[in-house]
């Protein structure tokens, strides 16, 4: 979660240098709003005078709250920040009023970029649910706020998402472990599997689900798992050896069979499958939640759950997952020296700290490449490419990317250099904290022998000054990287 402080402190920056632009810009600025739980001064910031900062700036410019502004922000924020969506206990906008007090904030976090989170790039194919704003919206939103935010309907005016929202209105099945995890092997990063039983006695599609992780600082991500019924047991001997609730897992869960069938990160919201489109499971399946803790702080108990919405529906169409990965090879740049940045030495490191389990070598095999075709980029960016078949048959459902806190950028492209070439996912600039799952908007019919290349990028100056020198790979801490991708597509 190194990412995390230096981010807030790159707001609280441009949120000073907005409001000093925002006051050398007009002498008569209104009474400072509150940005922080600013429900209180709701009143105050629509008080009457709203009208009179109007006066000698000339009307022809007037932003229409109701008309411009409005729109905007229930297209772009409104999902995230009314109801119980993630954004609320940061910003709550449920109403009019609401969007007055935090006028400042909004501002500046639109000015900069911040808000509203969509790291996908343009040059990625279309994508539903796309909160982006372009240039004049940004612009709008801030002359709107220079203009001292005045708004003109009613304060209780509700502000109605006009874009689906990221979490679960309604589910049937709220899953938990039989016994929790509060990290006591006392390791920074642990890997821990539970059984997550929806108690099924028939086959049903799962269309929708949201993982909630309970302890946010330490839930690194998530990978779920199906597991078949067969499974069973052998899953409850590894949960029942360790006291605690579930088992250490490197790598995967451990078991003999098992199916990654989602992924979670920081963002990442519920997944909601297009219409008539589900994942199977059948009477006795289960999942193996794979929670990667990371104790950077001490935390108590983690209780996370996973709701779902389920149909029984037989023609729904199944959904099928695939994973990619790319090699993470980021040797020590040329001002760094340590035993560690010895690759060699990185790798016994990784391996003592994850049971054996260490990615990097099976990678980069896979991907055609050896250690020697990284040793070069030693000027504190690397990178990596890896083409490999889809391996699967089918239309594309939803893609997204993982790195972990160096990646730079990310991207993943079908058939690149032919005449077909499709950027499927662009992310120019790696968000830890924004890791969407991506649904195109058109349909895109990928066959068993096209080409997927994932191309990562590195950069070492994220990396937390505390941290010893070190090559870093493919492996499980967050303090290592990946290179991941999945795609999830159905047949019709
Ligand atoms: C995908 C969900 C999402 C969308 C869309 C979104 N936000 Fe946010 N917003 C969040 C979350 C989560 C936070 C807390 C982020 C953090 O702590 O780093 C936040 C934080 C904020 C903050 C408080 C910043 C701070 O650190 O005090 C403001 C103001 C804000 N958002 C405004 C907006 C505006 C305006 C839009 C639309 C233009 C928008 N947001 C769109 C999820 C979202």
């Amino acid at each position: 979660m190194g990412l995390r402080l230096p981010k807030h402190l790159i707001f609280a920056a441009t949120l000073l240098t907005f409001l000093l632009a925002c006051s050398s810009n007009s002498n008569e600025l209104v009474e400072p709003i509150s940005s922080e739980g600013g429900n209180q001064d709701a009143t105050s910031a629509l008080s009457p005078d709203t009208e009179e900062r109007q006066d000698g700036e000339g009307t022809e410019n007037l932003i229409s709250f109701e008309n411009e502004i409005l729109p905007i922000i229930e297209n772009a924020c409104a999902l995230c920040h009314t109801g119980r969506g993630p954004g609320v206990p940061h910003a709550k906008l449920d109403t009019a009023a609401e969007i007055s007090a935090y006028a400042f904030a909004i501002g500046a976090v639109v000015d900069s970029g911040y808000m509203p989170p969509w790291p996908a790039s343009d040059l990625s194919v279309p994508f539903l649910h796309n909160a982006s704003l372009d240039i004049d919206q940004r612009e709008l939103i801030v002359e709107w706020v220079q203009a001292g935010a005045p708004v003109d309907v009613d304060g209780t005016t509700q502000v109605m998402p006009t874009q689906e929202v990221p979490f679960l209105i309604s589910y049937d099945q709220e899953l938990s472990s039989a016994n929790s995890y509060d990290g006591e092997r006392g390791q920074p990063d642990e890997y821990r599997c539970f059984i997550f039983d929806p108690e099924l006695t028939e086959t049903k599609y799962l269309t929708g689900y949201e993982f909630i992780p309970d302890q946010t600082e330490v839930v690194h991500h998530l990978v779920g798992y199906r597991v078949t019924s067969e499974y069973r047991e052998a899953a409850n001997r590894k949960d029942a050896k360790e006291d605690q609730g579930g088992w250490s897992c490197f790598g995967s869960t451990g078991l003999g069979s098992d199916e990654i069938l989602t992924f979670w990160g920081p963002g990442t919201g519920a997944i909601q499958y297009q219409e008539g489109l589900g994942l199977e499971m059948n009477a006795g399946d289960f999942f193996v939640m794979q929670i990667h803790y990371h104790y950077d702080v001490e935390a108590p108990e983690d209780r996370s759950t996973f709701r779902t919405v389920w149909s029984t529906d037989s023609d729904t169409e199944p959904i099928n997952i695939t994973t990619y990965s790319g090699p993470a090879e980021i040797p020590c740049a040329e001002w760094e020296e340590g035993p560690l940045c010895d690759r060699d030495n990185a790798y016994l490191y990784a391996q003592a700290q994850y049971e054996g389990i260490v990615q990097a070598d099976q990678i980069l095999e896979a991907c055609g490449y050896t250690p020697d075709d990284f040793a070069e980029m030693t000027n504190g960016i690397a990178s990596s490419i890896c083409d490999q078949p889809a391996r699967f048959e089918g239309y594309v459902s939803a893609v997204l990317g993982h790195q972990h806190n160096i990646g730079a950028s990310f991207r993943m492209t079908l058939n690149p250099d032919t005449t077909d070439e499709l950027i499927l996912l662009d992310i120019p600039d790696w968000d830890f904290e924004w890791q969407f799952a991506y649904y195109p908007e058109e349909e895109i019919y990928i066959e068993r022998d096209d080409i997927i290349r994932l191309e990562c990028v590195w950069d070492r100056s994220l990396r937390p000054n505390n941290l010893e020198p070190s090559y870093v790979l493919w492996a499980d801490g967050s303090n290592d990287e990946m290179c991941f991708a999945v795609i999830m597509s159905y047949q019709k």
